[in-house]
């Protein structure tokens, strides 16, 4: 099965990557920007990558969510609150994959969550109990995404119910990431800490991006 995937800061680093790897196994990708022009010449970068295979275009913000099944928020978490008050409206009854890890420069490596708890909890916050939130990605690089050689990383993904977290987990597995349902919503402050953790780790042992696995289950 296929969807509209709506991407919020698509014209971003994060927003492309994933759109670049969901475009790439038959996702409708709508890129959503602040301004449209952004949006376009997104979308046109992506095109050549997909050497003009995908379906993809570009436009609002909130034309993209309007018009999305599914919406992915991937902007700066500086800039998050004030994206999600405008879409909220918008964002009523839809799935919202959060990808934003609530970082605080100068200290990334240090694990520093909202009043809420976490971003996911911060978005489930402002939208209300009718839009359901769910936390993937924090932990894929946009480097690994724009790449398009294999992730060695598993995500995991916590929010609003199981069946939102399935449907996550799908669109991960569609892309080749190993996805783990990671619980309830309570948990996204475990799912966006471990950003910080393993951008320690990169620092420490000088690589671009170090990942996660988890070990023991056997499917
Ligand atoms: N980069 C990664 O490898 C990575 C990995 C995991 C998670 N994340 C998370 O993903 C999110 C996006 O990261 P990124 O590296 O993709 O960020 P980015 O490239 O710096 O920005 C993404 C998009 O956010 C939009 N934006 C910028 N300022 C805004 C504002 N004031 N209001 C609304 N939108 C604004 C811009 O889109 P327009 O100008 O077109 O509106 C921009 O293209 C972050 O929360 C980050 O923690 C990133």
């Amino acid at each position: 099965m296929t969807y509209k995937i709506a991407i919020i800061g698509g014209t971003g680093r994060q927003g492309r990557g994933l759109a670049y790897r969901w475009a790439q196994v038959g996702h409708e990708i709508l890129i959503g920007s602040r301004k449209v022009e952004s949006a376009l010449a997104a979308v046109e970068e992506l095109r050549e990558r997909l050497n003009g295979e995908g379906k993809l275009s570009g436009m609002t913000n909130a034309e993209a969510v309007e018009a999305g099944d599914i919406a992915v928020l991937t902007v700066p978490f500086e800039h998050m609150r004030s994206t999600l008050e405008e879409l909220k409206d918008l964002l009523q009854g839809k799935l919202l994959i959060n990808v934003c890890v609530p970082l605080v420069p100068p200290k990334v490596t240090r694990v520093q969550m909202p009043p809420e708890g976490s971003g996911a909890l911060m978005a489930q916050t402002i939208l209300g109990d009718n839009a359901r939130v769910v936390d993937a990605f924090q932990n894929v690089s946009f480097e690994h995404l724009l790449s398009g050689e294999a992730i060695d990383t598993d995500v995991l993904v916590a929010g609003y119910d199981k069946a939102a977290r399935e449907l996550v987990i799908k669109l991960s597995e569609d892309i080749g990431i190993k996805a783990w349902d990671a619980g309830v919503i309570q948990n996204t402050m475990v799912v966006e800490g471990l950003t910080s953790i393993l951008i320690g780790l990169n620092i420490q042992h000088k690589v671009p991006s170090s990942g996660i696995r988890i070990t023991g289950i056997n499917e």
